[in-house]
Parts: structure tokens; C-alpha cells; sequence
């Protein structure tokens, strides 16, 4: 028997609904909810902010490994910097796949996750928690949509931001570019772990892919 509590895993590309279900899985099972593409956009926001040029690696590793980064369930604050939503502006969506695909921000990123997860009892959502962030995860998901759903959906999310300019087929190009980033980088890529189920969620509401992975986890608690 593990001396933690469980964790789960849930993977998938850019859009495909990670945030929104990790988030209400995490609520409705009283667990810790670990947002890991925050931390890649927070980091990528402080190297912006510094005005480092982002293949700079050495001075990123610098900058990085003396950052102060903390979260919670609700807010992201980097150097003192509540950044919660700057995190989300354009400028750092575009830049995040180059930041995170270096090595030592990644070493310093995967730390602090496991510390955050030595104790379990948390919903960890990213691209390479199932495969390496969190290997023995008893819940593992990999979570995907199309990409004209995934364009359509985070289309949706700007214009109730009040962002109305951006087309279908601009982001469309813009989710394309981040996921061959994110998926064909050499370390730690978008994976689908071996034991990890592929929800398909083109089809589905939210409730219904929080309803399925909320009853996964329980069936999982039923037989430890
Ligand atoms: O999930 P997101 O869009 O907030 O993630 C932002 C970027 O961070 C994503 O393009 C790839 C990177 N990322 C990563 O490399 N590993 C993770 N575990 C989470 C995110």
C-alpha cells in the first residue's frame, strides 16, 4: 500500500479542456488541483518581463533557479508578481512551448511538482505528468479534441474576454504549431502514457468528462 494519497493524471494538447475538468475533478473530490502549464506560462512570463531572449538558455536557467514561484488553487504569484492573468495573454501562449522545452527549466519545474505531490490527494494536469511528472499515478487520462473543436472552444474563451479580432482559422493554425512543439520536443513530449484511458471529448459536455473521470477514481478507491 502507498504511504500518500492518490494522484490523478490528466494529459492532453493545448485546448482540449484540461484546466476546466482538472479543476471541477479536483473540487468535487476535495483534492489539490495542480495546474503545471501555469508554471511553464509564469516562468515564460518572468523571462518576457525580463527581457531575456528566450534561446538564452543559460540566463533563463539562471533566472529560473533563483525565481520564488508559488500557486494555489486560485492564483499564480511569481517574485512577489500576482501574474494569474497576464499568464494567459497572447504574448506568453506563443512563447511557452520554446521555454518549456528547455532542460533546465524543466528540471527546476518537475521539482517543485513533485514536492507538491509527496503527499498525493492532488489532480495534476499538463502534458507529461502520466509519463514522467507522476509516473505510478493510480488515475492516469489523456485528454483530447479535435482541433476545430479546440480553436472553437478557446474562441469562445476570448470573446467572453472581450476579445472578439482573433479568427477560427488563426487560432486553429496557432493550436497546430503549439502542439507539434509540444509533442515532437526530445524531452518529456506530449504522450499518452501507456496506461492512461483517452477520453475524447468532441462529443462530450464538461460535466459528462468530470462525471467519467470522478467515477474512474472512485471505482479505483472501491478496490485498493
Ligand atoms: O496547458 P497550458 O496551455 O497552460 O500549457 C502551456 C505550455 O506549457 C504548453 O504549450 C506546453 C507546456 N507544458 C509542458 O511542457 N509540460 C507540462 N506538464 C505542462 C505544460
Amino acid at each position: 500500500l502507498k504511504d500518500r494519497q492518490p494522484i490523478v493524471a490528466i494529459d492532453g494538447p493545448a485546448g482540449a479542456g484540461k484546466s476546466t475538468v482538472a479543476r471541477k475533478v479536483a473540487e468535487s473530490l476535495g483534492l489539490i488541483y495542480l495546474d503545471t502549464g501555469a508554471m511553464y506560462r509564469a516562468v515564460t512570463w518572468l523571462v518576457l518581463e525580463t527581457g531575456i531572449k528566450t534561446d538564452d538558455e543559460p540566463a533563463i536557467a539562471e533566472l529560473v533557479s533563483q525565481c520564488d514561484l508559488k500557486l494555489t488553487n486560485s492564483q499564480v504569484l511569481i517574485d512577489g508578481h500576482d501574474v494569474t492573468s497576464q499568464i494567459r495573454s497572447w504574448e506568453v501562449t506563443d512563447r511557452v512551448s520554446a521555454i518549456a522545452a528547455l532542460p533546465s527549466v524543466r528540471r527546476f519545474l518537475v521539482e517543485i511538482q513533485h514536492q507538491m505531490g509527496q503527499k498525493g490527494g492532488l489532480v495534476a494536469e499538463g502534458r507529461d505528468i502520466g509519463t514522467n511528472v507522476f509516473p505510478d499515478a493510480e488515475i492516469k487520462i489523456f485528454l483530447t479534441a479535435s482541433i476545430q473543436e479546440r480553436a472553437r472552444r478557446r474562441q469562445q474563451d476570448l470573446i467572453s474576454q472581450g476579445q472578439t479580432e482573433v479568427s477560427l482559422s488563426e487560432l486553429e493554425l496557432a493550436i497546430e504549431k503549439r502542439d507539434r512543439q509540444d509533442s515532437t520536443r526530445s524531452l518529456a513530449p506530449l504522450l499518452k502514457a501507456d496506461d492512461a484511458i483517452e477520453i475524447d471529448t468532441d462529443k462530450l459536455t464538461v460535466e459528462e468528462v468530470i462525471a467519467q473521470i470522478v467515477g474512474l477514481y472512485r471505482k479505483n478507491q472501491e478496490y485498493r
